[in-house]
C-alpha cells in the first residue's frame, strides 16, 4: 500500500516535471544570436536623431563590451585600452563628433542639433564621447573628444532653462521637464564626473534624479512617473518608455557610482535611486496586461499595446536585481521576455526555430516566426517613436531596449538567475507554469 502509493506519487511527480520542462520548451524563447545580430542590424540602420544613437551606443556597450558597462560589476573608470568590440561605438562617437566640427557652431554647443529642440536628447550620446576620449581615439584621428564632451556640459549647466531649484530642462525654448531626460542626461553628467575626478558633477547626477521624480512621481498612481510636466506641452499621462527611461537612467547613474571611487561616501544617494527604481516598477507591473505587454500608457486601457516599453522595463528588473539584490518583479519580467519571444501563434505548435512553416521568401532569420517581430526583425507593435501618443511601425529605441533587456538577462543568468522563482504577480503564460508547479506540490504533499 505505502509503497504504491509512493511509486505514484513519484509518477506524478515526474510527469509534472516533463510537463513543466515541455511547456517552457514550447514557449519559453530565447532569441537566437542570428535574430539578435538582425535586431542590431535594424537598429543599426533606423537610428537617426540623437536619443537613438545614444541609446544604441549605450546598448552595444551593454551587449558587446560588458567589461565597459557601468550596469556590469567593473570597477571605473575602465581600462584606457579599448578592446576591438568597443570598435563600433567610438566609431559612432567620431561621425557625431566630426558633423559638430563641420558644423563650426561658435560657442558652448550640444553634440547634435546645435540649432535647437531637445536639450536633453544630444548628451545621451555624452558617454560614447567620453569613452573615445579616454581611450585615446583623437590620437588617431585628430578629433577633439574632451573638447566636445565639455562643452556640452557646460552648454547644459549655463545654457539650458532650469527649475528653481535646479532641474535642467529637457528643452532649450522653454522649462520643460520630460521621464525621457533621465536616461539621456544624468548617466552622462555621472560617468564624466568619475573619469574627471569631480565629485560634485556625480552629485549633480543624482540632484537631477531625484528632482525630476520630486516633479514626476504620481503616488496618486502607486509610484509611476507621469510623462511631462511644466511648459506648453505637459503629458501627464504614465507614459510606460518614460517610466522605463526613468528607471534606466537612475540605474545607470546607481551603477557609476556603485562602481566607482566615490562608492562608499554617496551610499544614502545609491539607496535613494534604488528605491526610486522600486518604486517605478512596484508602480508600473501591476498594470501588465493578460498579454505580458503594457499598454502605452500603462494605466489607460484603451492605449494600445507597446512592446517597447515591455522591453526596457524588463531589462530595468534584471539590472536591479544584480545591482541591488531586488528580486520581486523578476517573473513578470521573465514572463514579459519570454512573450517577446515568442514564436509566432500562427505558425503551428511543433514549428520551431529552425523551420519553413509559414516563412515568407524575405530573410534569413527565420522570417514570420515570431509573434512580436517582423519578418526582418523589427519589435511590434510599439509607440511611433517621434509622436509618443500613436501607434508606429519601426521603433530604433524599441530595438536597443531588446538588446539591452539580452544584455540585462545574460548578466543576470551569468550570476545564477537569482529570484527567478521569486514571489509576484504572474499573469497569462506565466501562470500555466505557476499552475504545474502548484500540481508538483500538491503532488508531493499528498500523492493520490
Ligand atoms: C553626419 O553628417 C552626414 C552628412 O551630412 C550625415 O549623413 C550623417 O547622418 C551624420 N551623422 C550623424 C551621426 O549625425
Ligand atoms: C580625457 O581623457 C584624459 C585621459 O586620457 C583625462 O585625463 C581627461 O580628464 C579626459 N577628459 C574628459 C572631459 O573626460
Ligand atoms: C566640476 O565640474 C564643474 C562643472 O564643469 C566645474 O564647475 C567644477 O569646477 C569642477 N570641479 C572640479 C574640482 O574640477
Ligand atoms: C534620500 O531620500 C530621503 C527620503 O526621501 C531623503 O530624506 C534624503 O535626503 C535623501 N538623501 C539624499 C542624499 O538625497
Ligand atoms: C498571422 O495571422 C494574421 C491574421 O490572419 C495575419 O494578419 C498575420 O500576417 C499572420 N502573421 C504571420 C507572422 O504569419
Amino acid at each position: 500500500m505505502k509503497t504504491k502509493r509512493n511509486w505514484r506519487s513519484k509518477l506524478l511527480l515526474a510527469a509534472s516535471l516533463f510537463l513543466a520542462t515541455s511547456t517552457s520548451g514550447a514557449r519559453a524563447q530565447e532569441l537566437t544570436d542570428d535574430q539578435l545580430g538582425a535586431v542590431k542590424n535594424r537598429l543599426a540602420e533606423g537610428a537617426t536623431h540623437s536619443w537613438e544613437i545614444g541609446t544604441r551606443t549605450e546598448a552595444l556597450i551593454e551587449d558587446d563590451t560588458s567589461s565597459y558597462s557601468v550596469l556590469s560589476n567593473n570597477g571605473l573608470p575602465p581600462s584606457q585600452q579599448a578592446p576591438s568590440s568597443l570598435d563600433e561605438v567610438i566609431s559612432i562617437a567620431r561621425e557625431v563628433v566630426q558633423n559638430r566640427t563641420k558644423a563650426d557652431v561658435k560657442g558652448l554647443q550640444p553634440l547634435m542639433d546645435a540649432n535647437g529642440g531637445a536639450a536633453g536628447d544630444p548628451p545621451s550620446i555624452g558617454v560614447a564621447v567620453l569613452l573615445a576620449n579616454w581611450t585615446g581615439a583623437g590620437a588617431q584621428d585628430g578629433q577633439d573628444y574632451a573638447g566636445a564632451a565639455s562643452s556640452q556640459l557646460e552648454y547644459l549647466l549655463e545654457k539650458v532653462p532650469k527649475s528653481s531649484d535646479g532641474a535642467i530642462s529637457h528643452r532649450t525654448e522653454q522649462l520643460q521637464l520630460w521621464s525621457d531626460f533621465v536616461y539621456m542626461v544624468p548617466p552622462f553628467l555621472a560617468y564624466y564626473g568619475v573619469l574627471t575626478q569631480n565629485q560634485s558633477l556625480v552629485q549633480q547626477a543624482y540632484d537631477q534624479c531625484r528632482l525630476y521624480r520630486q516633479y514626476l512621481v504620481d503616488d496618486d498612481a502607486g509610484g509611476m512617473w507621469k510623462h511631462i510636466v511644466m511648459g506648453d506641452n505637459t503629458d501627464s499621462g504614465h507614459w510606460s518608455t518614460g517610466n522605463g527611461w526613468a528607471a534606466a537612467g537612475m540605474l545607470r547613474v546607481l551603477g557609476t557610482i556603485q562602481h566607482s571611487q566615490y562608492s562608499s561616501n554617496m551610499k544614502e544617494q545609491a539607496k535613494n535611486l534604488t528605491n526610486w527604481v522600486s518604486e517605478i516598477h512596484t508602480g508600473i507591473y501591476p498594470h501588465l496586461r493578460t498579454n505580458s505587454l503594457f499598454g502605452n500608457y500603462a494605466d489607460d486601457s484603451s492605449s494600445f499595446d507597446d512592446a517597447s516599453s515591455t522591453a526596457i522595463l524588463a531589462s530595468t528588473v534584471y539590472r536591479l536585481a544584480v545591482l541591488a539584490g531586488i528580486h520581486t518583479h523578476l517573473p513578470a519580467a521573465e514572463q514579459c521576455r519570454k512573450a517577446l519571444s515568442a514564436p509566432s501563434s500562427n505558425s503551428t505548435s511543433s514549428a520551431s526555430s529552425s523551420s519553413t512553416a509559414t516563412a515568407p521568401a524575405s530573410s534569413s532569420t527565420s522570417a514570420g516566426a515570431l509573434e512580436h517581430f517582423t519578418a526582418d526583425m523589427w519589435l511590434t507593435p510599439v509607440v511611433n517613436p517621434n509622436q509618443f501618443g500613436i501607434e508606429g511601425e519601426k521603433s530604433p529605441e524599441a530595438q536597443a531596449f531588446v538588446v539591452e533587456m539580452y544584455a540585462a538577462w545574460r548578466d543576470w543568468t551569468a550570476v545564477g538567475s537569482p529570484g527567478a522563482n521569486a514571489a509576484g504577480r504572474v499573469h497569462g503564460a506565466g501562470a500555466m507554469s505557476l499552475w504545474v508547479c502548484v500540481g508538483v506540490v500538491l503532488t508531493m504533499l499528498f500523492g493520490m
